[in-house]
């Protein structure tokens, strides 16, 4: 059985992440440190997972820790070859990942998103384990308005969130051996595979309701913000100026169901799994581009409820369009998002209003 440790396991991507790998047959080592998730998430994981709560028991073990810990990290390798299943590979989630607040606690986004994956490098090289799949962002781009971003596009990330993202791929692609992160694949002469994926606006949840986005302070991300106008804990939502370069005015994203982008990493790593020591960097969007005010319109007629919203001032940082040109990933990963931008706003709406106030 192939043995993975997932970092930031409980997260919004981690938890549909891991119930994708856990119905794939997958033994997990699960570690968190719940600074902006809750354990819960993983146990309604295991309850929708296809397996018996012995084979959970048996397949998942959660480990309350920070990546920043080399000799917590160091021992969940030991405990895995003790337990004669050495972790092979690892799924890099943890980090901390508000555009917004990037800018006001820079050091915290450099030490936990950066340092702790220079912690988690070197407790891999130690325990030979050299097969990666991190999640990376379409931050690390620069903005690019008038057509869809393609990974060799030029990496100039504009917030310091992009700015470690873009580091952090700077690095996997330097211990690869590999030569820079401005093409989709390339071999590694250091015998790594590694997968960098850049996500655009992942969205949605998974259709049972039971998992989805759960922020722990005040939304940053359009979705969570407008559920929560939905379900009346703000009166209404503020859309960030209408006097963008686009057809209605207001900004343009490519929103990504959870569920696509957890079938992606599943993808990205059979595929390293498979195949010859190699460095992938894909977008994992849609290629479809989504306004503000189409969003609300559609969220409102697949739910029909009613979101009330006001226009304001344009959100510093902010661009017009963000759009991915996903081809590659179908090329390499044989993957492409497969849900539409009406399951984004049901499954999401259907998460919220299950679930109130999140994870209880
Ligand atoms: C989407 C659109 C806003 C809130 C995200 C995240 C992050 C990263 C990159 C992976 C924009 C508008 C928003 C509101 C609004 N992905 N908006 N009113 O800015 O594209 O960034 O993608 O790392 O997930 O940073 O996402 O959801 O904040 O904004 O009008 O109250 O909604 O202006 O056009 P963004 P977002």
């Amino acid at each position: 059985m192939k043995c993975i440790l997932v970092t930031g396991a409980a997260g919004f991507i981690g938890s549909h992440t891991t119930l994708v790998l856990l119905n794939a047959g997958y033994k997990l080592y699960l570690l968190d440190n719940f600074s902006n998730s809750s354990p819960i998430a993983l146990s309604r994981v295991a309850k929708l997972s296809s397996l018996s709560k012995k084979e959970a028991q048996e397949r998942i073990s959660i480990i309350d820790g920070d990546v920043r810990d080399f000799s917590l990290l160091d021992n969940v390798f030991s405990t895995s070859k003790r337990n004669g299943e050495r972790i092979n590979s690892v799924i890099h989630f943890a980090g901390l990942k508000a555009v917004g607040e990037s800018f006001e606690k820079s050091l915290d986004y450099w030490d936990n998103n950066v340092g702790g994956t220079i912690t988690l490098l070197k407790v891999m090289v130690k325990n030979s384990c050299r097969n990666i799949v991190f999640s990376s962002s379409a931050t690390v781009y620069r903005p690019k308005n008038e057509a869809a971003l393609i990974e060799t596009d030029p990496i100039s990330p504009i917030n310091p969130y992009g700015i470690t993202k873009a580091t952090i791929e700077k690095m996997l692609a330097d211990i690869g051996g590999c030569q820079s992160t401005a093409s989709a694949q390339q071999n590694s002469s250091k015998g790594w595979r590694i997968a960098c994926l850049r996500y655009f606006n992942p969205a949605g949840a998974h259709p049972s309701g039971e998992i989805g986005e759960n922020p722990k302070n005040i939304p940053n991300n359009l979705l969570p913000l407008i559920n929560q106008v939905g379900i009346g804990r703000n009166k209404s939502l503020t859309v960030f100026g209408n006097d963008w370069p686009t057809p209605d005015g207001t900004g343009i994203r490519d929103y990504v169901h959870v569920m696509d982008i957890a079938e992606g990493h599943k993808a990205a790593l059979d595929i390293l799994l498979s195949s010859k020591p190699q460095l992938l960097i894909m977008n994992l969007g849609s290629g479809k581009g989504t306004s503000v005010l189409k969003l609300i319109h559609i969220f409102e007629v697949t739910n029909g409820i009613k979101i009330p919203y006001e226009i304001g001032k344009r959100r510093e940082g902010d661009s017009a369009i963000s759009l991915a040109d996903p081809s590659q990933a179908l090329k390499y990963l044989q993957w492409e998002a497969k849900r539409s931008i009406e399951d984004i706003c049901r499954d999401a709406w259907n998460w919220q209003y299950k679930n109130p106030i999140g994870y209880l």
